[in-house]
């Protein structure tokens, strides 16, 4: 993994998606490493946190650089509660208290049930469709 180019993008970006799937509450082992080389980004001295989130911290070495967040994540289980607990408290110490979007797309395992097809595909075109559009060009309508 080129670290120190993704660290340039990542500054220079004005919007950051951070799309997975959800595994064991939080993000993959190679997202995680990916966040873990992500280091440098801060400066190496401890700081107290001014945004009521407990923790000590290090402070920011861009602060002030750097676009909006989304997390876009897809899950399997039937219920939310306690699922995203951990991945939100992650990038809540990451990038300071709920100060990014959250996309959270539950019980994708029925999206391998054939017999629900008639309800899925038709939201699945519709995801597809802002995929490809947000790739191009942005995202441009809502579906009917
Ligand atoms: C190792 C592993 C851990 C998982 N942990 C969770 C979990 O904690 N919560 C959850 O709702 N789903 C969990 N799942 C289900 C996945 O999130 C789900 O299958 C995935 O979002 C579907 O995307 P994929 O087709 O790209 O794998 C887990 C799946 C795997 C393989």
């Amino acid at each position: 993994m080129n670290m120190a180019g993704v660290i340039e993008k990542l500054l220079a970006a004005d919007l950051v998606i951070w799309s997975f799937p959800l595994y064991y509450f939080n993000v993959p082992g190679i997202l995680k490493t990916m966040i873990d080389r992500q280091l440098p980004m801060s400066r190496p001295f401890m700081s107290s946190r001014d945004d009521g989130y407990g923790s000590g911290s290090h402070d920011s070495r861009y602060k002030g650089k750097g676009g909006k967040h989304v997390l876009v994540f897809t899950c399997g289980f039937w219920s939310s509660e306690g699922n995203y607990d951990s991945v939100t408290s992650m990038f809540d110490h990451i990038l300071g208290k709920g100060n990014f979007e959250t996309i959270f797309c539950g019980q994708g395992e029925l999206f391998c049930v054939s017999e629900l097809s008639a309800r899925t595909e038709k939201y699945l075109s519709v995801v597809k469709r802002a995929g490809s559009e947000y790739a191009s060009s942005g995202i441009l309508g809502t579906a009917e």
